[in-house]
């Protein structure tokens, strides 16, 4: 049988809950494979970490990283746990993603079966793209080192040649390999998401792009400034297949892109480069849901679901995903418009236990 090491980190607020209610499911999924194990180890890293410890995560939570399978990673932060320069405590991302170079952090906005979306008429998978935000350069590679000075304060932008063409290759990658092109059209399209009409850095960005999109005939290639992406995401979402972006962009579409399928409890992400990946939700740990019962689990569950991809449990992934939909379309929980869920995470896995299983049975 084939045994996977998973590292999971709860985090912090909802964290737990939401990882707790992916754990259930995925050891739905294996329960019913029968072929497969995955072995998990806890570890404690985030906001509440950095209180008792004075730092976000451990050294050896970081080698037993480097050594897992994968990792699956629950929201982590706290209202007012900060460190001295101002910047919030506990934060994982700028350790993980730089640390292991996982360059790619792959954001999929899907709206799916009568889930609230603010925007009118709206038929499920009618939004359905890939945001692809490089993941390790950009403004955010600035992070930590910002020059402040009594008067003024300054952060630097930095894309390199080799970070913009392996995000660009991965992008086109996944335009392929992508099962549907975009809804509008089923066209496979690539769209780099920039601002080289004021910076000269997004140029820079732009030429690589095009240069890339050459390799790869088989799909639309083209370039949009990000304040006409943010209306086009809004007003034309149908158009996309697949973004690419700079970092900061990514981080501030993806959420945009959140609001539209009923908001970032609906949104998973994974962190990949070469050897490496993690799993999480795009979102906060939102500590006054904590305890509530009203937390929407699903973008943990759905990061759960791109995890079993990742470890090339391509069948499993692909019925945690038919069992979500199903589950929603059958009314066995509701995401209301504010994106909370009565039940809360109990509810949802229970439900999508139960819907997996029937799932098996009729696949079999
Ligand atoms: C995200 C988050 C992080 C980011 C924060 C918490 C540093 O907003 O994953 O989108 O900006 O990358
Ligand atoms: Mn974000």
């Amino acid at each position: 049988m084939k045994s996977y090491r998973i590292i999971v980190i709860p985090g912090d607020g909802i964290g737990p809950e939401i990882v707790d209610a992916a754990l259930a499911v995925l050891d739905k999924t294996q329960e019913l494979a029968g072929d497969f194990r995955l072995s998990y180890d806890f570890r404690q890293a985030g906001a509440a970490y950095y209180q008792e410890h004075g730092e976000n995560i451990s050294a050896e939570t970081l080698e037993a990283i480097r050594q897992a399978d994968a990792t699956i990673k629950g929201p982590v932060g706290l209202k007012g746990v900060r460190r001295p320069d101002g910047t919030e405590a506990g934060v994982l991302g700028g350790i993980l993603r730089i640390g292991f170079d996982l360059y790619a952090n792959i954001r999929p906005i899907k709206l799916l079966p009568k889930v609230a979306t603010p925007l009118k008429n709206r038929a499920p998978e009618s939004i359905d793209y890939v945001i692809v935000r490089e993941n390790t350069e950009g403004l955010y590679a600035s992070r930590g080192r910002g020059l402040v000075m009594e008067q003024a304060a300054t952060d630097t932008l930095l894309l390199t040649r080799k970070g913009c063409e392996r995000i660009c290759h991965f992008a086109f990658d996944l335009a392929l390999r992508k099962t549907k092109g975009a809804p509008e059209d089923g066209r496979r399209r690539v769209t780099l998401v920039e601002k080289s009409n004021v910076l000269r850095s997004f140029h820079f960005f732009r030429e690589i792009f095009a240069q890339i999109a050459q390799q790869y005939p088989g799909v639309e290639a083209e370039s949009l400034y990000v304040d006409a992406a943010s209306a086009a995401l809004v007003m034309r979402p149908e158009h996309f297949q697949v973004i690419v972006t700079e970092n900061m962009f990514g981080d501030i579409l993806s959420d945009l892109g959140g609001a539209t399928i009923g908001g970032l409890g609906m949104c998973p992400s994974s962190n990949v480069g070469e050897e490496r990946a993690y799993f999480e939700p795009i979102h906060g740990s939102a500590p006054d849901l904590i305890g509530k019962n009203r937390a929407n689990p699903l973008s943990q569950i759905l990061a759960g679901g791109m995890m079993l991809d990742y470890l090339g449990r391509k069948k499993e992934a692909a019925l945690l995903d038919q069992a979500v939909w199903r589950a929603l379309e059958k009314d066995l929980f509701y995401i209301s418009p504010s994106g909370q869920v009565e039940g809360g995470a109990k509810r949802v896995t229970a439900a999508l236990q139960e819907e997996l299983e029937r799932c098996y049975r009729e696949g079999k």
